[in-house]
């Protein structure tokens, strides 16, 4: 496991990833009824901008730095957020903040170092869990919640090619064990051809009611770079694909350079 996401906290796929994730959150939390949250590759909690490795990539200063001076409206909750938690938020934080007492959030970790990071993080709290564990195996263990309302978080680090069918499969998982749940896969975009055949699976597995939101900085051609990101969202709640738009135009206004093939969408690519 070479992957550590403090040399990426901050860039333009968390600002993409946490914006939506908040938005996903207050909209399941308009009902009353407690919910779960499921964080399966939950990271480390929270991560120091000005650290070695932040610096090292400084990934943050064209992704979060771009976005705390006079955030645009539709992104004001998530800066507000930011800005309140102190270290930059990483997803566990973001959505602890948001948890009603009774809701409960389960995280998953497998590097020993972020584990036990969240774990000192969590110590004492009795409505998070932090599992040091292979998040695609707790997909199957943890699924259905008792409180049959959840928000599954998927944000897989991508190191290894095969992580986009491990994916597919960790979807079709969990939405067999959990149909009406909200799952929420983040994905990068390098090169489109990457995508097509993990989109293609998704749509033959059977699962219902499947939103991409993207956006792309710049054509993705060059398969090196991170070019882009989406958001796969299983069941989106109720205005998620009204309302996304507009969250990805004002961080593509901030986060973007102008650059060629630049774009954003919102796509249905299975119905209900
Ligand atoms: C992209 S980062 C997560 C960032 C976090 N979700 C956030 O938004 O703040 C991916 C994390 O997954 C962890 N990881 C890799 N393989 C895993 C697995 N099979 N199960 C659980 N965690 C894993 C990595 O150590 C890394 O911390």
């Amino acid at each position: 496991m070479n992957y550590r996401h403090a040399f990426h906290a901050g860039g333009f796929g968390d600002c993409m990833k946490h914006a939506l994730l908040l938005w996903l959150l207050r909209a399941l939390q308009r009902k009353p009824a407690p919910l779960f949250v499921l964080d399966t590759h939950a990271g480390a909690g929270s991560y120091d901008l000005a650290s070695e490795p932040a610096t090292r990539t400084g990934e943050w200063r064209a992704g979060i730095a771009r976005l705390l001076d006079e955030p645009p409206v539709v992104l004001a909750d998530y800066v507000a957020q930011v800005r309140s938690l102190g270290l930059y938020p990483g997803s566990p934080v973001i959505t602890r903040a948001l948890l009603r007492p009774d809701d409960r959030m389960v995280c998953c970790e497998l590097h020993p170092d972020d584990a036990a990071e969240l774990r000192r993080r969590f110590a004492g709290d009795r409505q998070v869990a932090v599992h040091h564990r292979d998040g695609w195996e707790a997909v199957g263990a943890l699924l259905p919640p008792k409180e049959r309302r959840g928000l599954m978080l998927i944000d897989p680090p991508y190191e290894d090619p095969q992580e986009f069918a491990a994916l597919a499969r960790g979807l079709a998982t969990g939405w067999q064990r959990f149909r009406t749940g909200v799952f929420a896969a983040w994905y990068p975009i390098k090169q489109r051809a990457q995508l097509r055949q993990f989109l293609a699976d998704l749509q033959q597995s059977g699962i219902r009611d499947i939103v991409t939101a993207e956006l792309c900085l710049r054509e993705p051609v060059d398969p090196t770079r991170l070019n882009g990101c989406g958001l796969l969202v299983v069941n989106p709640p109720y205005r998620f694909e009204q309302e996304a738009p507009a969250m990805l135009a004002a961080l593509l206004d901030r986060l973007g350079d102008r650059e060629p093939g630049e774009a954003i969408s919102v796509r249905r690519i299975v119905d209900e």
